[in-house]
């Protein structure tokens, strides 16, 4: 039985930035409330029209050239995206023509903040079955384009960004040991865009109200984020037949800093253990767990044989975690 192991890191923060006090000039909010509530103190922000595909393509780039492979080595490419760029050809599909990368399949995942995992998660497992040597995975977002800028409540917490891996295949017990993928669709309500699918087709009307951006029942999405994602993380160390003390560094999904320090006080893992990066990017959805595990490693933070755990929830409700052994 093989495993599949990371090889490869990448990033793009596109250079347009939105502090807490350019928020202070456009809705009621302050810096203090936004940086006591959530952690964040800056966004970074796409280009109009800029797709998820442009930024999935600058990250992907810099996990190709770290892995010492070229795009035409790729087998599979999956972009996890709840921004892509069109409904369809997927932006996998947009990421594959950009990096002439001819060999891959391509595919996107919904899986809105845990689509990395989720995303990682279908890749390992592709490459464990055989089908597959190497894969890249994408997590890329422009939030900005469903963020509703009048909404105090929402428009705050989120950013635009990308992170990429590659993976390729390894002897089984090294690198990724174990992931635990979760869902619980009764609860979509909590976190949606409401318009612009088929189920409420965007017209001048929905446009005019707003239901093609983010709605957000914060309150109760944080209490079950808290449950969910120490369920998650418990799940896949045990997966991995290892104890919370063994984590070298857990990663979270950054959606609060509140609720990244309620989640590793719960499974004890000390603050010198946990990766933070929300002050400066808040929510990029999908892009946030891989951007913060390729910061983590770019400071030296990761090193061989450590246990990596990935950790996030988002709309869906989904949930998933992974652990890694760094290889
Ligand atoms: C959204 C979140 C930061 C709000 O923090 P909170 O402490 O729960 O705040 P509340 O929603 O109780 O709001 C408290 C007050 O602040 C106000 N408020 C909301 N946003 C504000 C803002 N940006 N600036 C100032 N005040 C704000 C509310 O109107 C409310 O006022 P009221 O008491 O007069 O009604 C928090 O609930 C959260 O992070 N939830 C999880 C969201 C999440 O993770 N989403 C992504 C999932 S991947």
């Amino acid at each position: 039985m093989k495993s599949a192991k990371i090889i490869g890191l990448g990033k793009y923060l596109p250079p347009k930035i939105l502090t807490n006090f350019d928020l202070e000039k456009m809705v009621d909010t302050s810096d203090e409330w936004i940086t006591t509530r959530t952690g964040i103190k800056e966004r970074h922000l796409a280009h109009k029209n800029e797709g998820a595909s442009v930024l999935a393509f600058e990250a992907s780039k810099i996990a190709i050239k770290n892995a010492g492979i070229k795009p035409a080595d790729l087998d599979l490419i999956i972009v996890a995206t709840i921004t892509p760029d069109n409904q369809f050809p997927s932006t996998a599909c947009h990421l594959q023509n950009f990096l002439k990368a001819k060999k891959a399949a391509c595919f996107d995942v919904s899986a809105a903040c845990a689509g990395f995992i989720y995303a990682l998660t279908a890749a390992w497992q592709f490459i464990k079955g055989g089908l597959y040597k190497n894969a890249l995975v994408v997590g890329s977002e422009v939030m900005s384009s469903i963020t509703d800028w009048s909404d105090r409540s929402t428009c705050v917490l989120f950013g635009d960004g990308a992170g990429a891996v590659v993976l390729t295949d390894c002897p089984a017990k090294e690198g990724i040991l174990s992931a635990y993928l979760g869902s619980d669709g009764a609860e979509a309500e909590m976190l949606i865009v409401p318009a612009g699918g088929s189920r409420m087709v965007a017209t001048k009307e929905t446009v005019e109200k707003k239901l093609h951006t983010i709605k957000m029942k914060g309150n109760e999405l944080f209490k079950v984020a808290v449950r969910v994602m120490v369920d998650a993380a418990q799940k896949a160390l045990d997966g991995a037949g290892l104890s919370q003390k063994e984590v070298s560094i857990l990663i979270p999904h950054q959606a609060n800093e509140r609720i990244i320090n309620a989640v590793a006080a719960r499974l004890e893992v000390p603050a010198n253990r946990i990766y933070v990066n929300i002050a400066r990017y808040g929510n990029m959805s999908s892009a946030s767990t891989v951007v913060a595990l390729c910061e983590a490693w770019e400071e030296g933070r990761i090193r061989k044989d450590d246990i990596v755990l990935l950790d996030a929830f988002g709309a869906g409700l989904v949930w998933g975690s992974c652990a890694i052994r760094w290889a």
